[in-house]
């Protein structure tokens, strides 16, 4: 068993626990909850200029329709089975269902999602959710932008894939508290230069244990994980150990 003293790996239920249950549910989200996840990652696109959560820019792989998922109306969106009889659901349906219980990382996916996520968001603020219970992240850094306008209090975190050689840059645009690497670009240099520069280090998307542990050891600050719970039973395995 491996024995770590470093702190706790922060935990993103990537699309909720999407390892257990169809991605971006309520239903992936409810088992997020119950596996204790502080925090819940999930997509956001706009249908209709409503921010709905779904991953992909087509119906193919989850609502096994042929597509474009902005291209169909809101009514039809809703409709679609996309496992286990779920449907998509709708921004402020899983902020209802999260608020409370756990954090919502939010990343915008596709044009006009900005927009549709910060009307969403600004009422989720008058109804008690604050800033910091939000961490809002895109790979479009124009959609990142409109966003940061719209709501420059709530955190930003800048989301790439490959190791960005303008990095200064964007933390002087975005003012971003977090990076979110992907695990094929990870290491300890890049983790050190992130954290130099004050950003926590969150990798995606860790779900096998061996990568999870490896990981943990290399000094990332957290992971996305389709599986909670094998994120979650490794901290606690590790505070049961520590001193
Ligand atoms: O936000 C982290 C991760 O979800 C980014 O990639 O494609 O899974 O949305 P993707
Ligand atoms: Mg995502």
């Amino acid at each position: 068993m491996t024995i770590s003293s470093a702190p706790p790996l922060v935990c993103f239920a990537h699309r909720g626990a999407s390892g257990h249950e169809p991605e971006n549910t309520l239903r992936s989200f409810s088992k997020a909850l119950a596996l204790g996840a502080p925090w819940i990652e999930f997509d956001v696109r706009a249908v209709e200029d409503e921010a709905i959560v779904f991953h992909d820019r087509t119906l193919t792989r989850c609502a096994k329709r042929f597509g474009f998922i902005d291209r169909q109306s809101l009514a039809a969106v809703r409709s679609y089975d996309v496992g286990k009889g779920e449907r998509i659901p709708l921004l402020s349906e899983v902020l209802a269902l999260i608020r409370g219980k756990a954090k919502a990382q939010v990343e915008l996916k596709g044009f006009g999602s900005a927009s549709a996520a910060a009307r969403v968001i600004k009422e989720a603020l008058v109804q008690g959710w604050q800033a910091r219970d939000f961490l809002v992240s895109a790979f479009d850094q124009i959609e990142l932008s409109i966003f940061k306008g719209e709501h420059p209090e709530i955190p930003i975190g800048l989301l790439v894939y490959g190791y960005p050689i303008n990095l200064d840059e964007m933390i002087r645009t975005f003012e971003p508290i977090s990076l979110h690497l992907h695990i094929d670009a990870v290491t300890t240099q890049r983790i050190a230069d992130a954290r130099a520069k004050g950003l926590a280090v969150y990798v995606y998307t860790a779900n096998e244990t061996h990568d999870i542990e490896t990981l943990r050891d290399m000094g990332v600050d957290g992971l996305f994980t389709n599986f909670p719970d094998r994120v979650l039973g490794l901290t606690r395995k590790d505070l049961l150990h520590t001193p």
